[in-house]
């Protein structure tokens, strides 16, 4: 037989009572909040199974979800067979590899860095800009400056396989940034976890569309765009073409619908429905988006069936195919 808690945390609406302080006896609400698996990560594309493993280690010792997410997606930043992802990233029209990221704790503390350069770990220097400066976000040549004053060291991130690509895309004398629909395997790493405290936190790291304008920044360091963390409802991020989810401020929309009573999975198709309704291009363009509730639950839509993510439970660390909406 299914309990009133059951029933409220199936449908969808445990969450929108929890946070209208509908659960009224603390039994019940700490019996609510262990319905949701903890702690648990989750991370956009196959290269987050790599990543996850790392953050798993942190969360498996009853470590933070920040460390978690800051330490996961370093995985990424560090691989050069991840090309859309600092080291081995594809560089703009000009031959740079800029690099955008943003980190955001239970607190509602956010840090982020857009259009660095030559760093391995865009994301541990926008953490540094959360713990270590009264701003949300540094860009260009602060954040570079910010940077080295932090002790982080200066690299060229540029591969010869990255050179090779940009080399042969100069080739074709057209200005078309690389579009993630058009190869749907990969993009921006976007992580989410929840730790033994139960709490939430997420990172998001990229070197953004191969080939785009020189100092075009998109979504992946800007907090409620690419990433939001809202501890008494949930997070959520995107991977994707920036663009569109900048313009339709999606994890933030994401987060606010769940307070509203969505469900994790309903609330990211809500979200790419936005940029189809928005948008008469929307075919052309790739969006996908990710997001877990307070109780641990997770979601995932996409604009175009081929987005995968993973997830780590402490027991398997899985890849699953988002719905999309073209399903
Ligand atoms: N989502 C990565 C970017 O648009 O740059």
């Amino acid at each position: 037989m299914t309990t009133r808690r059951q029933f409220l945390i199936q449908t969808g609406a445990g969450l929108a009572a929890l946070s209208a302080g509908k659960l009224s006896s603390a039994k019940e609400l700490a019996s609510a909040k262990e319905e949701g698996k903890r702690p648990l990560v989750i991370s956009t594309w196959k290269h987050g199974l790599a990543s996850n493993e790392q953050a798993w280690k942190i969360l498996a010792k009853g470590g933070r979800a920040l460390d978690a997410v800051e330490s996961g997606v370093q995985v990424a930043e560090a691989d050069p067979e991840v090309t859309s992802v600092g080291y081995g990233g594809g560089p703009d029209r000009e031959g740079h590899v800029t690099l955008d990221s943003c980190i955001m704790d239970e607190k509602g503390n956010a840090g982020s860095v857009a259009f660095l350069q030559n760093f391995m770990h865009p994301v541990a220097v926008a953490r540094k800009v959360m713990e270590e400066t009264p701003h949300v976000m540094i860009v260009g040549e602060g954040a570079r400056r910010f940077a080295l004053d932090q002790g982080f060291k200066e690299q060229d991130l540029l591969t010869d396989q990255a050179r090779k690509n940009w080399q042969q895309w100069l080739k074709t004398g057209k200005y078309k940034p690389w579009s993630p629909a058009s190869n749907p395997t990969h993009d921006t790493i976007s992580m989410l976890a929840v730790d033994q405290a139960g709490d939430l936190s997420g990172s998001c790291t990229t070197s953004g569309l191969a080939y785009k304008m020189h100092g075009r920044v998109g979504d992946s360091p800007i907090i409620g765009a690419a990433l939001f963390v809202d501890n008494e409802v949930g997070s959520a991020c995107a991977t994707g073409v920036g663009e569109e989810v900048m313009k339709t401020v999606g994890s933030f929309l994401i987060v606010e619908l769940m307070r509203q009573g969505l469900s994790p999975t309903e609330a990211c198709k809500e979200g790419v429905q936005r940029i189809i309704r928005k948008n008469p291009n929307w075919r052309d363009v790739q969006v996908g988006y990710l997001a877990m509730d307070r109780l641990g639950r997770v979601g995932a839509f996409a604009i175009h069936t081929g987005f995968q993510y993973a997830v780590h439970d402490g027991q398997n660390n899985v890849l699953m195919d988002s719905a999309g909406y073209t399903d």
